[in-house]
């Protein structure tokens, strides 16, 4: 290849017009492949040099020298320019406007069942009880057998109790709370006051009124001289305190193996009677069973849907609502509020 001074001109020129015209950093990095780097026209001049007469190597050599030196260095200033601009233009896009005000989340909160278990507890604990509680996967002797349930009792069967494979386990899914009655009176002697409160399951399926999975709370006295008149007090006392002061109860006579006598619990709540609980003297056969003297002791005992409860009290009609933890009906219990 032979070299002439024009040509290396032309090529400066042309590279100083491309490396000027960049209007950004992208746009120059072409330019840096085309007028700047090895496959550039000056590089290749500078190869060429080699092949160029030695007479004139000298000459030609400042001339592409120079003439790469402009191009590098005009390249430099133009970068310099461009990244200039962009930083400038990024801090313009990329303000931030610290006098806007921050965005706020939801603040999470309790579930209604639990904040009415913590209401119970509270409730109770004032009045000197103690909470107890008990295992879910319960063995069936706690929760049937000892609570005077026998064998063939319809709740036994599979339609209501959820079984734990293998069936020789004898554990079931708790269907009551009861059994921690038991489990007290076992492990404790008189005198016993605890609340109960707990997850429970039976094979329903949800609908508006029923879930298999849902919650209860037991509340079981034994002491000396324990009557119906102190169930009847406690549970005025404990209806009152959760459904307000107008709230009126009446017991109802009823059936529970481990009770005797035993009575529903209704509450006089907006204008009708709704039935609450359960309810009664607990069962000689049962204080027997846990090895409770009863010449010495009676005791009470009671128990409830905290679902229930809290539909009756809110006037929820679908059991879905509770269950569903949709956010909506949390935020109308105070979930989300500053
Ligand atoms: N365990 C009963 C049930 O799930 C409710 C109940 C009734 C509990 C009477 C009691 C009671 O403690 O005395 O249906």
């Amino acid at each position: 290849m032979s070299l002439d001074q024009n040509k290396i001109a032309e090529d400066l020129a042309q590279a100083l017009r491309a490396i000027e015209s960049a209007s950004d950093l992208d746009g120059l990095k072409q330019v840096k492949i085309d007028y700047v780097g090895d496959k550039s026209p000056l590089a290749k001049a500078n190869q060429a040099l080699a092949t160029v007469d030695q007479s004139l190597r000298a000459q030609f050599g400042k001339l592409v020298g120079a003439a790469r030196a402009e191009v590098n260095q005009a390249f430099e200033q133009r970068s310099a320019k461009l990244s200039a601009l962009r930083d400038s233009q990024m801090l313009l896009t990329e303000k931030v406007d610290v006098t806007l005000p921050g965005r706020r989340n939801l603040k999470g909160g309790l579930h209604p069942l639990t904040i009415l278990t913590n209401e119970i507890n509270d409730l109770f604990i004032g009045l000197g009880y103690k909470v107890a509680e008990g295992p879910e996967l319960e063995a069936e002797w706690l929760n049937f057998d000892a609570l005077n349930i026998p064998a063939d009792h319809p709740a036994r069967t599979m339609q209501d109790t959820f079984f734990v494979e293998p069936l020789e386990s004898k554990l079931v899914l708790r269907t009551h709370t009861s059994p921690v009655q038991i489990r007290t009176m076992l492990n404790e002697k008189p005198p016993i006051y605890v609340i109960c409160p707990g997850k429970t399951y039976r094979a329903d399926e949800l609908d508006a009124t029923h879930t298999p999975v849902f919650h209860q709370v037991e509340g079981l006295v034994v002491d000396e001289n324990i009557t119906m008149g102190d169930l009847k007090g406690t549970l005025d006392f404990f209806a009152k305190s959760i459904f307000g002061d107008q709230v009126k109860t009446r017991l109802r006579p009823s059936f529970f193996p481990f009770t005797e006598p035993s009575a529903e619990v209704d509450v006089f709540f907006n204008g009708r009677w709704i039935e609450w609980g359960g309810c009664g003297m607990v069962n000689h056969k049962v204080l027997d069973a846990c090895g409770v003297d009863t010449k010495k002791y009676s005791g009470f005992a009671f128990g409830m849907g905290l679902e229930r409860t809290l539909m009756v009290k809110h006037g929820i009609t679908d059991m879905h609502d509770i269950v569903e933890g949709d956010v909506r009906f949390s935020q109308s219990f105070g979930v989300g509020k500053k």
